[in-house]
């Protein structure tokens, strides 16, 4: 990767009932701080979701910059924003990574600050207290709870104000119903999203600082991250 191109890789991986398969391969390729968060999960849905994620952020980095996976070592910012530690002098790789029933996912780039969010659409959640929690008054008002698309909206909304609260690193302490996503975003974050299927929604922010990224896909299964 260029030191100095404004790429983003962005890897998509779907898990299904056979991801159990590889989770004691995922846990092996971890170091010890990644394996004590994973055993802090009780469930062993989320231990899967965390194994998988973060081999796959370890995979994806060493794809970019050529390195072996076990290469990485992580830090945190002052709200949990996940980091590499001692990047050198030469890069300055930068991941956000995000977990959602059914898919994982990391996006990649050198020396841009990014936000990435996936939620598998569920409809259970999907309501309108619960859009209280994330939306703006002026967002709310777009919000039909009786729309048919609602289950979209409100999955297009809470991704991107996800991405918004994990780009700028604020996380659970950025307010983001006191924040109209659109303004937020303009001449700062490069924006990037689609559905992923029929069962899931994808939010990325690029920091807009070193102009318009180039944006490269890359869709994998379970057996080929090796
Ligand atoms: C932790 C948080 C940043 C994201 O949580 P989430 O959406 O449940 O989970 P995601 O899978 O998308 O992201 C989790 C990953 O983000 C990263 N992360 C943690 N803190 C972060 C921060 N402050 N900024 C950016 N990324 C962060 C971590 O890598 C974490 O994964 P890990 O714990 O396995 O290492 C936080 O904002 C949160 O808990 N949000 C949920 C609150 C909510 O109800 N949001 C409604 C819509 S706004």
């Amino acid at each position: 990767m260029d030191a100095v191109s404004p790429r983003i890789d962005l890897w998509l991986m779907p898990l299904n009932g056979d991801a159990v398969d590889h989770h004691g391969r995922w846990l092996a390729g971890l170091d010890d701080a990644e394996r004590v968060a994973h055993d802090r999960h009780a469930k062993d849905q989320d231990r899967i979701l965390y194994a998988a994620s973060h081999a796959l952020t370890r995979y994806a980095l060493s794809q970019s910059f050529d390195a072996d996976p076990s290469h990485w070592r992580f830090a945190e910012g002052p709200h949990g924003k996940p980091r590499i530690a001692d990047p050198g002098p030469a890069i300055d790789p930068r991941f956000n990574l995000s977990h959602t029933p059914g898919l994982v996912a990391v996006a990649i780039t050198d020396g841009l600050e990014l936000g990435l969010d996936v939620e598998a659409l569920d409809p259970v959640s999907a309501d309108l207290d619960t859009a209280h929690a994330f939306a703006h008054p002026a967002e709310l008002r777009h919000l039909d709870p009786e729309a048919p698309d609602f289950l979209a909206a409100f999955y297009k909304l809470w991704t991107r104000k996800e991405a918004l609260a994990k780009a700028t690193g604020l996380g659970l302490s950025l307010e983001v119903r006191q924040l109209i996503f659109e303004d937020e975003i303009v001449d700062h974050w490069h924006l990037i999203e689609f559905d992923e299927g029929t069962a899931h929604r994808v939010a990325l922010l690029a920091e807009l600082n070193k102009g318009r990224p180039e944006f490269v896909m890359h869709r994998i299964v379970p057996e080929e991250m090796i």
